[in-house]
Parts: structure tokens; sequence; C-alpha cells
């Protein structure tokens, strides 16, 4: 599913520049030392981290060669970040060795999560933040729901694979997943983005790049239902006009903890 960086940077990546900057906050990680991106991606978060923390080294591991490469490539900070191919799930890390480590819009798409957070923790120092964020598939994030809400209005067959079903988007569920992997002093907290696109257009081109699951979806429809489906997301998102600007909430759940000092 994570093959086209530059697709992806088209359908969603652009919105994790916007959300970056929150979970940065969030965490309130310390401007030194070495700070790891898990799930790095195109590379919005590791960027936005070297920005905010002029002192601190980030590390960013993603399993994706493709991504690992594009991130590679716009790199504006060579000599403080780096990129590298890695599963959260079995980091190659000592432990101990990152200051905080941070993970934006991943953890819903780990086959095993509570391993990769296991895994986070043991490669994060003492007393350092664990944070993630992950979308509100289910309910805040309208650039999705408009899409899914009109594709299961349309085909029943939908209801199954609407991104509502996504593991850890609900309230509640991070930090529960927090706790179970043994972090201390958890916070969840959501975050809102506003997602402002030029037109109908610009919002509804994006799904015909067969990024993600709605991505994949559009591309198992024939081409009068891609079109019935158009229409029936343009009558949510923008009923009076294709050219008009757009703009859609969109929330994430963020958590935050501590590795404990003593386990
Ligand atoms: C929605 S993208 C988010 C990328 C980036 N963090 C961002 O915000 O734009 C999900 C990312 O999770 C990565 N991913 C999937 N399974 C993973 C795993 N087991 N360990 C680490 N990253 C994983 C994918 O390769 C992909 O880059």
């Amino acid at each position: 599913m994570f093959a086209d960086a530059n697709a992806y940077e088209r359908f969603m990546g652009r919105w994790s520049r916007l959300v970056a900057p929150r979970l940065v906050d969030f965490t309130d990680v310390p401007d030194l030392g070495r700070l790891l991106d898990v799930g790095s991606g195109t590379g919005a978060l590791a960027f936005t981290l070297a920005e905010r923390k002029p002192r601190a080294h980030v590390r960013g591991i993603d399993p994706s060669k493709e991504y690992v490469e594009y991130a590679k490539s716009k790199n504006p900070f060579p000599d403080r970040v780096r990129f590298e191919t890695g599963d959260a799930q079995q980091l190659r890390f000592a432990d101990a060795s990152f200051h905080a480590s941070l993970s934006l819009l991943v953890f819903n798409f780990i086959p095993d999560p509570i391993k990769a957070l296991r895994e986070v923790r043991r490669v994060t120092k003492p007393g350092g933040r664990v944070s993630a964020s992950v979308w509100d598939y289910a309910d805040g994030m309208k650039m999705l729901r408009a899409f899914w809400d009109s594709a299961v209005h349309l085909h029943s067959k939908a209801e199954k694979l609407d991104e509502r079903h996504m593991p850890l988007c609900r309230a509640g569920e991070l930090s529960g997943l927090w706790r179970q992997g043994g972090l201390e002093n958890v916070q969840e907290q959501p975050h809102v983005i506003t997602m402002r696109f030029e037109s109908f257009v610009d919002y509804w081109d994006a799904f015909l790049l067969g990024q993600g699951p709605a991505g994949v979806y559009v591309k198992s429809l024939s081409r009068d239902q891609v079109h019935a489906l158009r229409g029936e997301v343009k009558s949510r998102v923008s009923p009076s006009a294709e050219n008009l600007p757009i703009a859609l909430s969109a929330r994430v759940w963020s958590v935050r903890g501590t590795v404990p000092r003593r386990l």
C-alpha cells in the first residue's frame, strides 16, 4: 500500500505536515540528543522535529524503501536527520538510544501494535516521552468520512472496507494501548486541523491515485460507479460548485506517555 511516495504526498502527506507540529508540541520533546520518528513515511514529522528542535538529531525508520528514498531526497537537514528502512515491531537500535520517540499516523497500520510499542519503549531512555497520533477515521476526519459515507450509501459492499473500522482511531484506544505497553503518565487528547482544498477537483482527484483503502476501493469500481460516487461525494462536500475552495476539519487522537525509570 505504501509504495508511491509522490501519490502519498498528494493524497495525505500534505496533511501530515499540518498535524506534525501539534504532535511535537504535545509531546514536549527536549531540544537535544536523539529523537526517533517511527514510520517516518515521506518525512513530515522528522523535518518538523528538526525545524523546531535545532540541537536534536532525528532518525526516521519506515519499512517502505520508496518512502525512505523520497524522504532522503527531500531532506533539508542532512547533518541532523537520517532515514532508514525498518519495522517498528523489531528495531535494530540498542536499549535507551533515544531521548524521545514519536509516531505520526502509523500505529493503526502496524500488524502488532503492542509489540511495536514495547520496542519503541525499549529504545527510548527511561524518563523519555513516547507519543503518537492516529486519524479519527470513525468520526472527526471529514475528508474520509464524506468519501466512505457516500460509498456505503451507494454500495453496501463498501461497509466492511470503511476506514471507520480502523484500529486505535477512537477516543481512549491509543491511551489504552499506551497503558498496556507500560508507559506512565499517559495522556490523550484530540487535535483538529483544517484541510483546505483549492476546489472539489483538488479534493476528489487525490482519491483516483490508488492511495490507502479509499484509493484502492475506487480502483475496484467500474467507470460508471466511479462517476456515481463522485456525484454523491460532491453533493456532500461541495454541493453548489466544482471550483470553490473547500475547508474540512480533520481530527487526530494523540497520546503521550513516559518510559518508567524503573521497570
Ligand atoms: C499514513 S503513513 C504515515 C507516514 C508519515 N508518518 C506521515 O505522517 O506522513 C503510514 C506509514 O506507516 C508505515 N508503516 C507501516 N507498517 C509499519 C511498521 N510495521 N513499522 C513502521 N512503520 C510502518 C508505512 O510504511 C507508512 O509510511
